[in-house]
């Protein structure tokens, strides 16, 4: 079944003179359980389309349906309530808030929502991403790796439909880009979650089942690497 259908997206930055097309016309299906990794040179439109497809920003034209819903049929404040719900995105730069601990930074969406803490689930993301003992430690007590290990047990607290990663890896070392690149690996496979991953990296590419390369804001290759 697809959990994610892109259709003929578009994405114009600015007017006139200066626009952009960021994205050109981009169609595209994923699987439930896929893990797909995203590559292309800087400017290509990497981050656009994963924006677009985690109801972070609007597109110029075209639709995202999640779950069989058209994710731009939303208000602005459903919009919102759809990432925290149903989206799990992890960043370069890890994106956690430096006054909350890793607990606290792992529940914040759930909490936001005004939803009870799954403990179950918590206690077992803990555990799988070696945060274990770390629970009270803030983001500045952490080294990268671990803080983005707490981005991902964040984006993995809700089960969303898909988890959109961006670089995840693209601000550590060679050691920690390849255990946060088997965690995610191992997300996909344990819990079955659907992942779609940008990289500039071929060989983390390779981790994916499928991968889909753009340049100039146009898929230039869409390659199943592994059933
Ligand atoms: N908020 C923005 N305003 C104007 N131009 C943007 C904005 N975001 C991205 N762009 C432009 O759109 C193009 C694609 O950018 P982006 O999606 O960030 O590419 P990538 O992630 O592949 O490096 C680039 O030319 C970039 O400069
Ligand atoms: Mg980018």
């Amino acid at each position: 079944m697809d959990i994610l259908t892109v259709s003929h997206l578009s994405k114009t930055y600015g007017k006139g003179d200066t626009a952009t097309r960021a994205l050109d016309d981009v169609s595209f299906s994923v699987a439930e359980g896929e893990f797909v990794a995203i590559v292309g040179s800087s400017g290509s439109g990497k981050s656009t389309l994963l924006h677009l497809m985690g109801g972070v920003d609007r597109p110029t034209s075209g639709k995202v349906l999640l779950n069989g819903q058209d994710v731009y049929a939303r208000s602005d404040e459903a919009l919102a309530v759809f990432r925290r719900r149903e989206v799990g995105l992890v960043y370069q730069f890890y994106n956690l808030v430096p006054v909350l601990n890793v607990v606290e930074n792992m529940t914040l969406p759930v909490a936001l929502d005004g939803r009870p803490i799954n403990q179950d689930r918590l206690q077992g993301l803990l555990d799988k991403l070696g945060l274990r003992g770390k629970e009270g430690y803030l983001p500045s007590q952490l080294s990268g790796g671990q803080q983005q290990r707490v981005a991902i047990g964040r984006a993995l607290m809700n089960a969303p439909a898909v988890v959109l990663a961006d670089e995840p890896t693209g601000n550590l070392d060679t050691r920690n880009s390849h255990e946060i690149t088997q965690l995610l690996q191992d997300s996909n496979r344990d819990f079955g979650q659907t992942l779609i991953m940008i990289t500039h990296d071929e060989t983390i590419a390779r981790a994916a089942d499928r991968i889909i390369a753009i340049e100039d804001g146009r898929i230039v290759r869409d390659e199943r690497i592994r059933s």
